[in-house]
């Protein structure tokens, strides 16, 4: 049955976020926000600093504030905008006296609300630079946050209900001599969650659940809480993640480890984190596996960095072989980076190697970086082989080794090969994260760009000792996703990790919420028809689902269809090229009347584009990607949208990821519309809910 628009929307409103967590527990541990009416009372003097002054705060302490600290946009002392705050003034504490002053503001004293909300900014530093709230009677600090290491302001809402009646006052506090951060618009009672008829996503810290009642909930329900988190893609739970690492199946299981920082949502020493799982897309977390030498100095940013996975033929054990990089302003005599290992027997437990480093010197043609070692079979030589990052200095390159152990200690023993590939100059000096390995009869090496962070991957053959390029693309042509791994499955499927995130941008709101960095959906690797490398979505994806897909059909859009409400969900939509007559159809996601993400594809150009001009606190920006034209003139879209990422696969192995952060509730809307007043028509529409990624 053929439907045409409008028609009743199917799918509104079928799938929104429950309230209650997914292991059935309700509201204790949720914020009481929607109680909001309960208490109100007026908020501080000057909540949003438009007078332009301090009017109705005080000085604590300090040379951190005066008659300078409050600014409109305009400020180049906060770098460039846009700001976002609430009417023009907005304060910030490096205004007055540099970055380096310190001192203590405070606010009017006001009787507390049941909920509260304001805008903050600047940079990450819970203990030196953070606004709190004060219990007057006895000075006790109830609630602070610090903010992301971005200017743009993000709102921070705080359930005081406990504290409702009660007199209390704001502090903005800056204690550190590197940092600042802003304030703006302070709201108290129903007005700190509405924004017209849009209501704020609950953010901040203090809406997390706590290390008191974290033991209690399962990590579904714990991930649940956190609008800003992917509910099936793997993040950590607090605490920072970038690239995954040490992808194998190994025992059966799914193996997937990330570069990680526990004690902050920002890199530092780098951790490997541990994660399993049985069916490649549901995890569990396991405990770190491999921690930085020197914890106890958090400046010295030594650790264990990227690095792969491999089973020892010999003994079985799980052996991952990675990068030592060493800080060489706190050990001067150091290698900054060496190849180690570390090997277990329960998949659990690692001993790092006694033998370490396995690679102590960098070749010579290595002089701007030598790392994140990948270690694959060669089959056309029947040996171990290992590519490392690496640049010159002119370009970046891929060191080739190969195992020269034998048996067991195969994987401990490395002779250098040579160059295996370099580029022209023109896509950076050092190259990160290689991987290569052979599909069908190609071999295809994928590699990070550092500066730019662009991931690139080249398709062609390999003799052996050299790579000879035959087609170079971007791995994925949206802006967040870089350090891509690679592995070979029990299967024989070649599949991937991205992470969902770059170096590129400051934009990493979950911080708020003590958390940042996702990885991708386990992807599937394979050579397009246009001979690049494609991927797309693995098959137990469909295991995610937490419902049945609703089904719309054969379905010919006219102007605007509406075809759900969700942030957590499976999009999959088949159109019919040679019956639509539209110039180009849109498909918004993410959609309220303020804000939306939007992927248009214009027919005769065939571009698909992602647009975050105006999708809420996350990097606003356009990214396109050409599409091959279907032999059988269909396009195909499979598009995981999860919360704050959406991964969008197109039929011909196009892969476009990119991160939005929505502002508002309501912000969950799907919409499809045909431009020019003609039609795009679909074979089908399917929209599937999507459940965790969480046992
Ligand atoms: C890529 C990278 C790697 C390095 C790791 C450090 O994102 O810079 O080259 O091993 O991150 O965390």
């Amino acid at each position: 049955m053929t439907k045409t628009t409008p028609y009743k929307n199917a799918l509104v409103g079928l799938l929104s976020l429950a309230s209650v967590l997914p292991d059935g527990t309700t509201a204790s541990v949720l914020p009481r926000t929607q109680e909001c009416q309960r208490q109100q009372y007026p908020g501080p003097k000057n909540p949003s600093f438009e007078t332009g002054d301090l009017s109705g705060w005080t000085v604590v302490n300090g040379t951190a504030f005066g008659k300078s600290s409050v600014t409109t946009a305009a400020s180049s002392q906060l770098g460039s905008g846009p700001f976002n705050q609430v009417g023009k003034q907005f304060l910030s504490t490096n205004l007055q006296d540099g970055e380096a002053a310190t001192g203590t503001l405070r606010s009017s004293t006001f009787k507390a609300s049941s909920v509260m909300s304001f805008l903050i900014g600047g940079n990450y530093d819970p203990a030196n630079l953070y606004v709190g709230l004060v219990l007057e009677k006895d000075g006790s600090l109830l609630f602070s946050q610090t903010a992301t290491n971005d200017e743009a302001l993000i709102r921070i809402v705080w359930d005081t209900s406990a504290y409702a009646g009660q007199n209390v006052y704001l502090v903005v506090v800056d204690t550190s001599t590197t940092g600042h951060i802003s304030l703006d618009d302070v709201r108290t009672g129903c007005d700190a969650l509405k924004d017209g008829p849009h209501t704020f996503n609950i953010l901040g810290q203090s809406n997390q659940p706590t290390s008191k009642n974290l033991t209690a909930l399962s990590a579904a329900s714990r991930y649940a809480v956190d609008p800003t988190r992917p509910q099936y893609h793997y993040t950590p739970y607090q605490g920072w993640i970038n690239d995954p690492a040490g992808l194998i199946q190994w025992g059966g299981k799914y193996h997937l480890f990330n570069q990680y920082n526990p004690v902050a949502p920002l890199w530092g020493p780098m951790y490997w984190s541990h994660a399993e799982s049985t069916d490649a897309v549901h995890w569990r977390d396991l405990p770190v596996a491999l921690t930085p030498p020197y914890v106890n100095n958090t400046q010295d940013t030594s650790g264990r960095y990227t690095g792969s996975a491999v089973k020892n033929q010999d003994t079985g054990a799980l052996q991952l072989i990675y990068t030592d990089a060493t800080n060489v302003t706190y050990h001067p005599h150091a290698v900054p980076e060496v190849v180690s290992s570390a090997v277990s027997s329960d998949g659990i437990h690692f001993d790092l190697y006694s033998g370490n480093p396995i690679v102590a010197e960098a070749p010579p043609t290595s002089s701007a970086g030598f790392r994140d070692p990948k270690v694959f079979w060669d089959p056309t030589a029947n040996n171990w082989k290992m590519v490392v990052g690496s640049g010159d200095g002119h370009t970046g390159n891929v060191q080739l080794y190969k195992s020269t152990g034998p048996s067991s200690s195969e994987l401990l023993s490395w002779e250098y090969v040579g160059v295996l590939h370099q580029g022209d100059g023109s896509r950076g000096i050092m190259w990160e994260c290689p991987n290569f390995f052979p599909i069908d009869d190609k071999w295809v090496l994928f590699y990070g760009q550092d500066k730019g962070f662009k991931g690139w991957y080249e398709v062609g053959s390999f003799n052996g000792t050299t790579f000879v390029s035959e087609k170079l693309g971007l791995f994925d042509s949206g802006p967040d996703s870089y350090a891509t791994q690679w592995f070979v499955d029990d299967a024989g499927r070649n599949l991937a990790v991205t992470w969902i995130n770059n170096w590129n941008t400051t934009k990493w709101p979950s911080r708020v919420n003590g958390w940042a960095g996702t990885q991708s959906i386990m992807r599937e690797l394979f050579i397009r028809e246009d001979g690049g490398l494609g991927q797309k979505p693995v098959e137990e994806v469909s295991l995610l689902a937490s419902g049945p897909a609703k089904s719309l059909g054969q379905t010919d859009v006219f102007g605007t269809y509406e075809v759900g409400f969700t942030d957590t969900a499976r999009l999959q939509a088949t159109v019919d090229l040679a019956a639509s007559d539209a110039p180009a159809f849109t498909i918004e996601l993410f959609a309220s009347g303020a804000e939306s993400t939007s992927l248009v594809y214009n027919f005769a150009n065939r571009s698909l584009t992602i647009d975050t001009m105006n999708a809420g606190y996350g990097q606003a920006g356009t990214w396109e990607a050409t599409i091959a034209k279907p032999a059988d003139n269909r396009l195909s879209l499979d598009i995981l949208i999860d919360r704050s990422s959406i991964e969008v696969f197109v039929g011909d192995g196009t892969a476009m990821t990119v991160r939005v952060f929505p502002r508002y509730q309501e912000s969950k809307n799907i919409r499809i519309t045909s431009d020019g007043g003609k039609k795009t028509v679909f074979d089908d529409i399917v929209l599937t809910p999507m459940g965790s990624a969480w046992e």
